[in-house]
């Protein structure tokens, strides 16, 4: 027991969470004060900052499909996936996500976030190495720090690095890491090369493609399909319901036997109440658009580079976008939460990045493409963003 000594006085309940504040002062002198902005349903602002990149999330055929699954399915799935919160939708869904990006099989998550727990954790252990990408997603490393494995995060995009951290590990099991397209930037990791090098060195590559699904690959099966690698033994791919299919959750997709190690060891899949069936069915109805609609990836992609040339033609330092990310450096923190917040004020929503969600201390404005963003609003959006730029922003 660890009472208190006699020397030791007890801290009143007021007073117990007082560091509290003084953390407070400490992020709001640095300039990481956070605020929630609760938006209305209407949209009033040009939206450059959500992930609906194919514009589906009010789509009426997939709004319409949660709302009728959650009259027939009910509001939630009642119970952990393993108990009562696998409905006949989720089967379906697993079912065609496979189909679709090409695995074996695939797992249906509460969420994005909790795949990736998922997936690194039962892939790895106190037995395995990994070596990550350092600017991995921050749910990928959380799942590193819950492995209990040796962890070497490298070099951006560096297969070499990756090479050299494969050969000096101490433990003979090991998982690559790493996302397809990195959320900062919108850059697209040498999945190719990674792989080569995973099997040089006997390794397991998880690629997080987020980002990469509905915008990149042929009919928008995502980048790791693009690379050729979706159907592979030593591959797996996470990907989240919420950006491209417009809807809510995550899976893992890969070799039947990794599914099935999953569903009996993934901690945040078996104590974890199993995704809503409203969006298991929206999913599942987006994944329906997006086989009849194969055009719309390349409208992102065509909207995101556009973004991207104008806004550097205008002096400011942006990212060469390969998915449907398009970053803008700021000067600081200070600086990009007030440029976007002018943009907001002028009717523009841009996300906005700081330390420490950004792996190189850069401060940035993030914005997004989306498939149903016409050449005006694009006009519009880069007028508004040089507008209200702050000094030093180019
Ligand atoms: C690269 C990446 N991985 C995982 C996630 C988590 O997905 P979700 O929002 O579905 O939990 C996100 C989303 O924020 C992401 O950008």
């Amino acid at each position: 027991m660890n009472a208190p000594g006699p020397a030791t006085t007890v801290t009143p309940p007021e007073q117990v969470f007082d560091w509290l504040d003084a953390e407070a002062d400490r992020r709001a002198e640095a300039g990481l004060v956070r605020r929630l902005r609760p938006r209305g349903p209407e949209a009033r602002e040009l939206d450059l900052a959500g992930n609906d990149y194919l514009g589906l999330a009010r789509d009426k055929r997939v709004a319409g499909a949660a709302a009728a699954a959650a009259l027939r399915w009910g509001a939630g799935s009642t119970g952990s996936r393993l108990v009562t919160g696998s409905t006949e939708l989720h089967a379906e869904l697993e079912h065609q996500l496979a189909r679709f990006c090409g695995t074996q099989a695939a797992l249906v998550f509460s969420s994005g976030f909790t795949a990736n727990l998922g997936a690194v954790t039962t892939l790895s252990g106190a037995e395995s190495a990994i070596v990550t990408d350092k600017y991995i997603h921050a749910s990928l490393i959380e799942g590193c720090r819950l492995s209990r494995a040796d962890v070497a995060a490298v070099a951006h995009r560096d297969p070499a690095a990756v090479a050299h951290a494969l050969a000096t590990r101490r433990k003979r099991r090991a998982l690559v890491v790493t996302d397809s397209v990195f959320s900062v930037d919108g850059d697209l990791a040498p999945l190719g090369e990674l792989s080569r090098v995973c099997r040089e060195h006997g390794a397991a590559l998880l690629v997080d493609d987020a980002h990469g699904l509905g915008v990149l690959g042929a009919g928008g099966r995502g980048a790791v399909h693009e690379a050729g690698l979706s159907g592979e033994p030593d591959v797996v791919t996470t990907i989240t319901l919420s950006k491209s299919l417009g809807a809510q959750g995550g899976a893992v997709l890969g070799p039947r036997r990794v599914i099935k190690h999953l569903v009996d060891t993934a901690r945040s899949f078996i104590f974890d109440t199993g995704l809503a069936p409203a969006s298991a069915a929206a999913a599942l109805t987006a994944l329906g658009v997006l086989r009849d609609e194969p055009e719309l990836p390349g409208r992102v992609l065509g909207t995101a580079r556009a973004l991207a040339e104008r806004l550097g033609a205008a002096g400011f330092t942006v990212s060469s976008p390969d998915g449907a990310v398009v970053s803008v450096h700021a000067p600081g923190p200070d600086e990009a939460v007030a440029w976007a917040a002018r943009c907001a004020e002028h009717g523009v929503r841009v996300g906005c990045f700081r330390p420490p969600s950004v792996p190189d201390g850069v401060s940035r404005l993030r914005l997004t493409a989306r498939a149903d963003l016409a050449e005006s609003d694009v006009d519009r959006a880069v007028q508004v963003i040089t507008d209200a730029a702050p000094p030093g922003a180019r």
